[in-house]
């Protein structure tokens, strides 16, 4: 999404916890989109180290138009085998981690008048077993997004949520998921979501475009969502 948005002029400060993995990164977008990109480091649960991150930012490039709110943990397991802390590890990431960075950055987006994407899934739109943390977590986030976009639009700022489906060549499907062996003819568009495919999405809704969307969830997962299969 940030390449995305990027390759249509967008300077960026990219926001993680491993400074090695993030320098590496800004160095990449940098080199793919000819456009500024610098890393600030920060854990979505330190409100302080957000806040750090934030002036870094605006240090560089004096004021933030678009925020990506998109950290997030993930395992499989079952209510009874997950422990209270690991729910609570990914409602902080996750729910706190999204909450945590809107708080760091609307003062700015009010400024410039600017937009949020926050991004969800599709999982909890039925009960999708071992992924209670992730659907309560996500769940949190689409209401969240709303009450911002309600709130905040009479100051111009807009939010909405980009929700994925499956796509390829992600770290979430290659850990989580077995659609690895899945024949490009079961997906209802006929093959499955590719990265460029959320990139799009989020150009989409930064832009003037979309200057009337707010308080919306996205999905991206070219109809999997609606999608019933007779076994
Ligand atoms: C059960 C687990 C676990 C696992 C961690 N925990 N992994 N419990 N099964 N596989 C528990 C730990 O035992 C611990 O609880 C608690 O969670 C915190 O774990 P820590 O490792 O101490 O925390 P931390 O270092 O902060 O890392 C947590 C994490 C990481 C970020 C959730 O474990 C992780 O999974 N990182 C991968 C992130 C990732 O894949 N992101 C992509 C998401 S994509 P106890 O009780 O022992 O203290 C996505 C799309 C889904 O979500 C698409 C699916 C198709």
């Amino acid at each position: 999404m940030t390449e995305g948005i990027m390759r249509h002029g967008a300077s960026a400060a990219i926001v993680g916890r491993k400074l090695d993995r993030l320098t590496e990164s800004a160095k990449e977008l940098s080199q793919a989109t000819g456009q500024t990109c610098m890393p600030a480091q920060a854990d979505v649960r330190q409100p302080h180290q957000l806040k750090e991150a934030v002036a870094k930012t605006i240090e560089k490039f004096g004021r933030i138009d678009f925020v990506i709110c998109g950290a997030a943990g993930n395992f499989l397991a079952t209510i009874d085998g997950m422990s209270e802390n690991a729910f609570k590890t990914v409602m902080e990431i996750d729910t706190m981690g999204t909450f945590n960075t809107i708080k760091a950055t609307l003062p700015h987006l009010r400024a410039s008048r600017g937009a949020y994407i926050h991004v969800s899934t599709t999982l909890h739109y039925k009960a999708t077993p071992y992924q209670v943390h992730v659907s309560a977590a996500k769940a949190g986030i689409d209401a969240l997004s709303a009450v911002l976009a309600v709130e905040e639009g009479p100051r111009g700022v807009r939010s909405n949520v980009v929700a994925p489906g499956p796509i390829g060549n992600t770290e979430g499907m290659s850990r989580l998921s077995n659609q690895a062996g899945r024949k490009d003819n079961s997906y209802p568009l006929g093959r499955i979501g590719h990265l460029q495919d959320v990139a799009n999405a989020a150009v989409f809704l930064f832009s003037d475009a979309a200057s009337y969307i707010s308080g919306q969830v996205l999905p991206v997962d070219g109809g999997w969502e609606h999608m019933r299969t007779f076994q």
